[in-house]
């Protein structure tokens, strides 16, 4: 594999910036094979075992992978002509490594977002085939009750032609309350639901995508890369 130079390779991490790995390597936290780096231009592999920060070994995977709290009034998209896009919450340096979200969320929907540059790990985690579960913390104008639950439950059929599989509908304690749990991604899908029970959405957040859960240390624009663990996950999904 092609040598990289270690500001290069460190940053696409996504866990430092390039200013940030300069100053790591100048305080002699960055070691290669048992010495310390000292330049950032000096090159390495990608998957060498022996780069580490901290005396903690980086894995410098050709991927990256992050976990965003998407707020809303931004578009699940990378470039758009007139509205803001979530990769403008992310860093320049993360900007430019071809990240794009696996799976969309509306403008308005809040929640898990995860962006990637590993085209064949989303494009199999979309895949209908493979689809993984989602789950959504919904809040609509109205009550729910067991009739909406056994609607959904049942795959609803709604005016537009659209066929719904069967989905999940746990009210919460607050009845204008749910989560909701779709094993498919149709456009506008729970928004359309649950129009079709005369109980329009107010506010959508998505807390799980497969096995992967919304750290609830994410504030609304926060992002954070994912763990070796979760990207394990989300390999076996
Ligand atoms: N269902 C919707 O209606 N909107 C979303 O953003 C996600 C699921």
């Amino acid at each position: 594999m092609a040598q990289e130079r270690l500001d290069k390779l460190l940053s696409s991490t996504g866990r430092w910036s390039r200013r940030e790995v300069k100053e790591l390597i100048r305080q002699g936290r960055v070691w290669v094979d048992g010495v310390p780096a000292r330049r950032p231009e000096e090159k390495c592999e990608p998957g060498a075992a022996g780069l580490t920060v901290d005396g903690e070994r980086v894995d410098c995977a050709p991927f990256v992978y992050l976990m965003l709290h998407k707020p809303a009034g931004l578009v699940s998209a990378t470039e758009d002509p007139r509205q803001p896009t979530v990769l403008e919450l992310l860093p320049q340096h993360l900007r430019r490594v071809g990240l794009f979200p696996a799976g969309r969320l509306d403008k308005d929907t809040e929640g898990l977002l995860l962006l990637t540059n590993d085209g064949p790990l989303a494009h199999r985690l979309l895949a209908p085939r493979h689809h993984v579960d989602k789950t959504y913390f919904v809040r609509v104008d109205g009550e729910l009750d067991g009739a909406d639950a056994a609607a959904f439950a049942a795959g609803m059929m709604l005016e537009d032609g659209l066929a719904c599989l069967p989905a999940g509908l746990e009210v919460l304690e607050q009845p204008d309350t749910a989560l909701v749990t779709l094993h498919e991604g149709k456009y506008h899908q729970i928004k359309r639901m649950l129009a079709a029970r005369g109980k329009p959405v107010v506010y959508l957040k998505r807390l799980t995508m497969g096995p992967i859960m919304l750290d609830p240390a994410l504030e609304r624009g926060e992002w954070r890369p994912l763990s070796a663990e979760e990207v394990a996950a989300l390999r076996q999904a």
